[in-house]
C-alpha cells in the first residue's frame, strides 16, 4: 500500500476529518479511496467493546468478554512470558470482534498509593513497568492488532486530572516517568500511544512537542500514531503541530474545521497533516490488510488463563505456620468478597466479565467451610448482626479466612483515594475475628496498597490485588497449596501513607502538583531514608524456601566470582553479565523471582542508593538449583545528566546487588567502571577550591596557588597548626573547600590579583 499516494488523492477536508473519530471509538472512512474505518477499544486487562452508545467511563454496557487480572496483580508475576500470553489472548479476542487496538497497557508509575487508577497501572519502579508493558505490546501484537501505551506523560493522580500542571523537573523525567514509556516504546514498538489529560510543566500533554515529537518520536523512533485520550485535545491545530495525530472521540466536526482554517489561512503547514494521516493510515491498513478472518477465541479457555495468571500473581504477604491450610479441618470462609469477589477496578477498563469464580464456589471441590459475609460491601457502617453471626463461625473453626478489600466506591478511575485504610467496618470485623480466632488469615482484594493495622494479630495474608474474574479459584488453590504462591510486590506498602514521599504535594493545589520528592519515588525514597516498611518493594513469600550462591560477573570472561575479590573494572561502554544460583532448599516446588539492584557506592550526584535492574523469575523442584543470568549494560549504572543531556555513568565503584527483594539482599559483587565520557565544565571566579580540586586538569595549577598563600600566613618555615595552632591545617583545609576562587584575591593581601586568578581559569577552561 502506498500511504503517501493514497494520502495526495485525499481532500484538505477528508484529511483533517481523518484525524477525529468517526464516533467514540471508530476511525472515520474514505469510501471512494477505500479507506476503511476500524475500532479502538479499552484495554487494559480485557476487552470493552461497546456496540451501542459508547463512553469512556465504563458505564453503558460492554460486550460480554474475559476479565484477566488487572495491571497491580500482574505485575506482581514479575514474569514476561505470562504477561505476554495475557496480551496474545488479548489479541485474539480483538480479531474476533474486529478491534483494531486495544487501549493499554498503561504504564503510569505509582506515585502515590492514593491514585484512583492504580490498580491497572504496573508499578512505582520504571524498569519493572516497562518490563511487563514490552511484554503485554508483544503479546498482543503478535496478533496483528494494535496497543497503545498510555498514558502519556506524568498522569499520576485522577483529581483534576484534566487540567493540573505536572510540574516535575528534567531528571525525575527521564529517570521515572518517561523511562517507562521509554522502555516499552524502544523494545516493543507499540503501533500508538495515547497522550494523557493533564499537561506537564504547563504544556498539555496533548500539544506538547517536546514530548511528542523530540522524545517519543526523534529520539525513541516511534513510528505508530499518537491519539488524545478520549477528550483530552485543548488547542486541536497546536496539538497536530505538536505531533498528535488523531483526535479521539471525534468533536462533531469542529476541530476538523479548525484544521482546515488554519491550513487555508497558512497558520498550519499542510505537510504536517499530511504526516499525520500518513501515520494513522499506516496502522489502518496494517492492521486490516493482516486480518485473520473468522478468528474466534475459547471463552473458557481464556478464563482458564485468566485463573493462571492470577494463580502466579498473588502475593503471600505473612505466613506464621498457618498456611497451606488442610482440607478436612475446620474453616469458616468470612467476608462478603468471598461471595462476590472485587476482582476489577472501576471507569474505562471495566469488563463485562462472562463468568466470575469466587473463593465460595471454587472451595467446594476442596473443602467444606462454614461462611458468614461479616460486611456489606457497599457500606461503610458496622453491622453488629453480621458481626456476631461471622464471630460465631470464626469461632467454631480452627481457621477462618476473611475475604477483605476496598469497595468499588473506594477506588476508581475518575477520582483518587483520600486515605489509605479498609473501610472501617472491615477492620472492626478483622479485629473481632481476631479475638476469637488466633488462626486468622485475611486475603485482600484492593487495586494499591491499604494499611493493615491488624497485621500482628493474623497468622496469613494474601495479597490477591484486582485479579480477575477468576480471583477465586486461584485464591481457593494458594490457600490449599495446590499451587504455590510467587508473586512478588511491585511496590511498596508503607506503614502509613504520611510516610510516602508524595504525601505533601499530593494531589497538589491551584491546577498543579510538584513531584518535589524527584527521582525518590517508592523504595527509592524508603530505602534513601533508611525508613521501616509494612511491606517493601519486591517482597513475597511462598511455601519453599531458596537459597543464592555463587554469583558471578561476567565480561567474557569470568570476573569476581567467589573467592576471587579482585575488582575488576570495566568501561561505561561495556555488557556485563550477571549469574547467580538458586537452590530449592524446602519441600514444594515453587517459583522464585530474584531481583538484580544496582547501587553506587559513591557519586557527586543525589542518587537512590539502589535501583532494579533486572530480574527473573524462576521454577525449582525440590533440591533444584538452576543458575539465573542478568545482562547489565551503561544505562544500568547510569543517571540522567541534565548538563550533557544524556545518560551518565561516573567513574567510581557500584555494587551489584541480588535480592530476594529490595530489603532482603542475599549477595553482592563490586564492579569499577570508568567513565568515557568527560562532562564540559566552565570554571569562574566562583568555583570553589573544592571543585577544582577535585578535577586532575585543574589540581596542579590551583595546589601551588593555596600553597603560595599559606606560605603567605606563616613564612617558609613551620606548618600552620605549629606557627598559627592545633587545628588550624585542618581548618584551612575545610575553608579551601567550599571557597570561591574570588576570595583568595582579598583574603591574600594583595599578593594575588584577579587578573592572575582569570589567566589561570582561561588556561584551565582551554583543556575542557
Ligand atoms: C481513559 C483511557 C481510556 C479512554 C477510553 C479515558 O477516560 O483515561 O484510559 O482508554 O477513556 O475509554
Amino acid at each position: 500500500m502506498d500511504i503517501n499516494n493514497l494520502v495526495s488523492q485525499l481532500t484538505l477536508e477528508e484529511k483533517a476529518g481523518l484525524c477525529s473519530g468517526l464516533d467514540f471509538w471508530l476511525t472515520k472512512a474514505v469510501e471512494r479511496l477505500n479507506i476503511p474505518s476500524v475500532m479502538l477499544s479499552d484495554g487494559p486487562h480485557g476487552l470493552r467493546k461497546q456496540k451501542s452508545e459508547g463512553d469512556h467511563l465504563g458505564i453503558n454496557e460492554s460486550i460480554e468478554a474475559v476479565c484477566f487480572p488487572a495491571g497491580c496483580a500482574v505485575a506482581s508475576s514479575f514474569d514476561r512470558d505470562l504477561i505476554k500470553s495475557m496480551g496474545e489472548a488479548l489479541g485474539d479476542e480483538c480479531q474476533a470482534e474486529d478491534v483494531s487496538v486495544i487501549l493499554g497497557p498503561a504504564v503510569n508509575i505509582k506515585r502515590s498509593p492514593l491514585c484512583g487508577r492504580n490498580f491497572e497501572y504496573f508499578s512505582e519502579d520504571p524498569y519493572l513497568a516497562a518490563e511487563m508493558a514490552t511484554n503485554h505490546i508483544h503479546g498482543v501484537q503478535s496478533k496483528n492488532v494494535g496497543t497503545s501505551l498510555k498514558h502519556y506523560l506524568a498522569n499520576n493522580q485522577e483529581h483534576r486530572r484534566m487540567t493540573a500542571s505536572s510540574e516535575v523537573d528534567e531528571r525525575t523525567l527521564r529517570e521515572i516517568y518517561l523511562a517507562a514509556f521509554e522502555g516499552a516504546v524502544k523494545n516493543a514498538k507499540p503501533w500508538t500511544v495515547m497522550c494523557s489529560y493533564n499537561k506537564i510543566n504547563g504544556v498539555y500533554a496533548s500539544e506538547n512537542p517536546y514530548f511528542l515529537t523530540e522524545v517519543l518520536r526523534n529520539e525513541w523512533n516511534f513510528d505508530g500514531y499518537v491519539v488524545s485520550d478520549w477528550g483530552a485535545v485543548n488547542d486541536r491545530v497546536e496539538g497536530l503541530k505538536a505531533g498528535l495525530d488523531l483526535e479521539m472521540p471525534g468533536s462533531r466536526g469542529i476541530n476538523d474545521s479548525k484544521i482546515v482554517k488554519a491550513v487555508k489561512e497558512g497558520t498550519l503547514d499542510e505537510t504536517i497533516l499530511d504526516t499525520a494521516v500518513a501515520r494513522i493510515l499506516k496502522k489502518v491498513f496494517q492492521y486490516t490488510d493482516n486480518k485473520t478472518t473468522g478468528t474466534v477465541f475459547d471463552k473458557e479457555k481464556h478464563h482458564e488463563l485468566a485463573h493462571k495468571i492470577e494463580s502466579e500473581s498473588l502475593v503471600l504477604l505473612k505466613n506464621d505456620g498457618v498456611l497451606p491450610l488442610n482440607p478436612v479441618d475446620s474453616i469458616a470462609f468470612i467476608g462478603s468478597f468471598a461471595d462476590k469477589p472485587r476482582y476489577q477496578g472501576g471507569g474505562s477498563s471495566h469488563i463485562n466479565a462472562f463468568k466470575t469464580t469466587s473463593a465460595l464456589e471454587a472451595v467446594k471441590a476442596i473443602a467444606k467451610v462454614t461462611y458468614a459475609p461479616g460486611y456489606e460491601v457497599k457500606k461503610d457502617t458496622i453491622d453488629e448482626n453480621l458481626v456476631l453471626e461471622a464471630v460465631k463461625a470464626a469461632k467454631a473453626s480452627r481457621i477462618a479466612v476473611i475475604f477483605a478489600g476496598l469497595p468499588d466506591a473506594f477506588e476508581s478511575e475518575g477520582y483518587d483515594r483520600t486515605h489509605m485504610s479498609l473501610p472501617d467496618c472491615q477492620n472492626y470485623l478483622i479485629d473481632r475475628i481476631c479475638e476469637v480466632q488466633p488462626n486468622t488469615v485475611v486475603v485482600l482484594h484492593n487495586g494499591s496498597p491499604v494499611e493493615m493495622p491488624w497485621i500482628n494479630k493474623v497468622k496469613g495474608v494474601i495479597e490477591a490485588y484486582l485479579g480477575g474474574q477468576a480471583v477465586g479459584s486461584a485464591v481457593v488453590n494458594a490457600l490449599f497449596g495446590k499451587i504455590n504462591p510467587s508473586g512478588k510486590l511491585a511496590e511498596t506498602f508503607p506503614l502509613r501513607l504520611e510516610d510516602n514521599p508524595s504525601y505533601i504535594n499530593f494531589p497538589g493545589a491551584n491546577d498543579m502538583v510538584e513531584y518535589k520528592e524527584g527521582v525518590f519515588v517508592g523504595y527509592r525514597y524508603y530505602d534513601k531514608k533508611k525508613m521501616e516498611v509494612l511491606f517493601p518493594f519486591g517482597f513475597g513469600l511462598s511455601y519453599t524456601t531458596f537459597s543464592y550462591s555463587n554469583l558471578q560477573l561476567h565480561t567474557g570472561k569470568t570476573i569476581n566470582s567467589d573467592g576471587d575479590d579482585n575488582l575488576i573494572t570495566i568501561r561505561d561502554t561495556d555488557t556485563i553479565t550477571v549469574t547467580v544460583d538458586i537452590t530449592n532448599t524446602g519441600a514444594v516446588s515453587g517459583k522464585e523471582i530474584a531481583q538484580l539492584y544496582v547501587s553506587p557506592q559513591k557519586d557527586t550526584v543525589i542518587r537512590p542508593v539502589k535501583e532494579l535492574k533486572g530480574f527473573a523469575k524462576i521454577y525449582l523442584e525440590p533440591g533444584e538449583t538452576k543458575t539465573v543470568s542478568f545482562t547489565l549494560n551503561k544505562r544500568a549504572f547510569a543517571y540522567y545528566n541534565t548538563v550533557i543531556k544524556d545518560w551518565h555513568v561516573e567513574s567510581g565503584d557500584y555494587d551489584i546487588l541480588i535480592g530476594k527483594s529490595s530489603r532482603d539482599i542475599v549477595c553482592s559483587k563490586t564492579l569499577n567502571i570508568e567513565s568515557t565520557v568527560r562532562i564540559p565544565k566552565k570554571y569562574t571566579l566562583n568555583s570553589t577550591f573544592g571543585d577544582l580540586l577535585a578535577d586532575p586538569r585543574a589540581k596542579g595549577v590551583i595546589e601551588p596557588l593555596i600553597a603560595g598563600y599559606t606560605l603567605g600566613l606563616v613564612g617558609d618555615s613551620g606548618n600552620l597548626d605549629d606557627v598559627l595552632g592545633e587545628g588550624t591545617e585542618a581548618m584551612m583545609a575545610a575553608m579551601f573547600q567550599d571557597m570561591p576562587l574570588r576570595a583568595i584575591v582579598s583574603f591574600g593581601n594583595g599578593a594575588i590579583k584577579e587578573e592572575d586568578i582569570l589567566g589561570i581559569l582561561d588556561m584551565i577552561n582551554s583543556v575542557n
